[in-house]
């Protein structure tokens, strides 16, 4: 696992949220809908710094911001808009807003999987908030930051990267305030190892991905007992499981895009904790720890699989995750995860230990490695004997140069990709910008 130069790639925000009984927040229960929030501390280990270190090194691997939906799913809400405009029908209790209600995309060719502003607050704001916690480059230094080829993608690195630089005034030495972003086009036929978009450059990938079958499945155990529930306010209108799913998404999609909290508040809590399940286990088993493929993309950037490759939020007594009964204290969580905007970072420390029994300066510098998903350091299984349960350098070095490596193979093995041409299992991007990247400088 490479600590490329001084900072990688990142992003960060708090979003307006609605409330549903006592502190029950469906907008950090709507997985992948989910817009960012800090995850809770993990396993009790402070959020902040440990003392006595600093951190010198980091690498951040970041999803989009905030976006439209697919065009997919907006079908699927311009099919309930639909349904609901050809009814006569009265509404009661929480759905009284239904019969006036639109869908929140209202300009179709430019909307759909595009950034919101939301989308590009938080890319912003991430910006604004590693300089303000690193401080490790005077101006921009040309900070580097690797993006897939996806217009959303590319839109996220660039408004991070301006929140990172405004900063100062460099209006005469514009040059000493910019970044690049090389963004590597969208993974296609076996571009192999080499590539920021693995999952379609595994054969193999797909044969594990049990993601939709999986979160269907446990979909289909709650979705008609709550269209029930709510069919009992409509008089002229009868909702169905998919309805519900569609209008689970648009709590998240909804809040982030125009503001609009209302279909949070349809929900009782215990549903928003299955749409939340459904959401885990289609990560979990799609691009996480249950799909025995996702390992393999080690040097690999979606962030599933690198929660997979560093075997983290996967521990044996919740593992694999039940495809029928949550386990309220699991690990995997899709919110914490992939939320818009969510996060891994790797933090290399360096740390002072002081003093002997008397005071008197003895004092060593360690190296110790943090992992962190949504700001929450994650301990790293058998690797926590550092300072604040960090990882020392050297054992991380060794855990994923070894143990990872062991338990995900050989990329191109694993994938089914053996006497393929041009195939490598080496991610060479960060040190060898691929012929086919687009490199563009953002300043100021
Ligand atoms: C709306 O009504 C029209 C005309 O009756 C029908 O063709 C269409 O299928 C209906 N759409 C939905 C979503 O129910
Ligand atoms: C900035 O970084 C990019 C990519 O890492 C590199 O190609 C380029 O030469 C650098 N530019 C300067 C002025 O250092
Ligand atoms: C990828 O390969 C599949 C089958 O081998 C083919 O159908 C598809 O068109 C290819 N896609 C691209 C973008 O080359
Ligand atoms: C991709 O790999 C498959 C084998 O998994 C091979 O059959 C196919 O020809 C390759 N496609 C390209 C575009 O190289
Ligand atoms: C996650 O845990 C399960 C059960 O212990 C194991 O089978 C699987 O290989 C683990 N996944 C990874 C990526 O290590
Ligand atoms: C990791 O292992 C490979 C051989 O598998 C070796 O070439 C490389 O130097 C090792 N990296 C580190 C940082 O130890």
């Amino acid at each position: 696992m490479p600590f490329p130069a001084p900072l990688t790639f990142a992003l960060f925000i708090s979003i307006a949220t609605t409330t549903i009984g006592q502190g029950f927040d469906p907008l950090q229960h709507s997985g992948a809908a989910s817009p960012y929030f800090d995850a809770p501390s993990q396993s009790g280990v402070p959020i902040a710094t440990p003392a006595g270190c600093v951190v010198d090194q980091a690498a951040f691997i970041v999803r989009h911001g905030s976006r439209y939906p697919e065009p997919g799913s907006f079908t699927g809400w311009q099919a309930l808009f639909s349904k609901i405009q050809n009814a006569t029908f009265t509404a009661r209790g929480p759905l009284t807003f239904l019969p006036s209600w639109t869908p929140p995309v209202d300009d179709l060719p430019h909307e759909p999987l595009f950034l919101s502003s939301t989308g590009a607050d938080e890319s912003f704001s991430l910006g604004v908030k590693l300089r303000e916690l690193y401080g490790f480059t005077k101006g921009g230094e040309n900070l580097t930051v690797w993006s897939a080829g996806q217009q959303r993608v590319v839109d996220t690195s660039t408004f991070f990267l301006r929140g990172y630089l405004s900063q100062g005034n460099y209006l005469t030495t514009p040059s000493s305030n910019r970044g690049t972003i090389i963004a590597l086009p969208d993974s296609v036929n076996n571009t192999s190892a080499n590539s920021l978009t693995p999952s379609a450059a595994c054969p193999a990938y797909a044969t594990g991905d049990k993601g939709s079958a999986t979160s269907n499945n446990f979909r289909a155990t709650y979705q008609q007992k709550i269209a029930d529930r709510l069919n009992k306010f409509l008089d002229g209108l009868k909702l169905v499981p998919t309805d519900i799913g569609v209008m689970q998404d648009l709590c998240g999609f909804s809040a982030e895009v125009s503001g609009d909290t209302r279909f949070c508040d349809v929900f009782e809590s215990s549903e928003w904790l299955d749409y939340e399940y459904a959401h885990d286990l289609n990560y979990y088993y799609g691009s996480g720890p249950g799909n025995p493929f996702s390992a393999t993309f080690l040097s690999m950037i979606t962030i599933s699989t690198v929660i997979s490759a560093l075997g983290l939020w996967n521990a044996s007594q919740f593992s694999p995750l039940s495809l029928t009964k949550p386990n309220p204290n699991r690990q995997f969580r899709s919110s914490y995860l992939v939320a818009f905007r969510g996060y891994v970072a790797l933090e290399r420390l360096s740390c002072q230990t002081c003093c002997n029994v008397l005071g008197q300066s003895d004092a060593k510098t360690t190296q110790e490695v943090f992992v962190r998903a949504d700001n929450a350091p994650i301990p790293i299984p058998g690797c926590a004997s550092g300072p604040g349960s960090t990882c020392p350098l050297k054992s991380f070095v060794s855990y994923v140069n070894t143990t990872r490596q062991r338990a995900a193979g050989d990329f191109v093995q694993r994938c089914g990709l053996v006497g393929v041409e041009g195939v490598t299992s080496v991610a060479s991007f960060l040190t060898t910008t691929p012929d086919d990247a687009v490199t563009q400088i953002v300043g100021l």
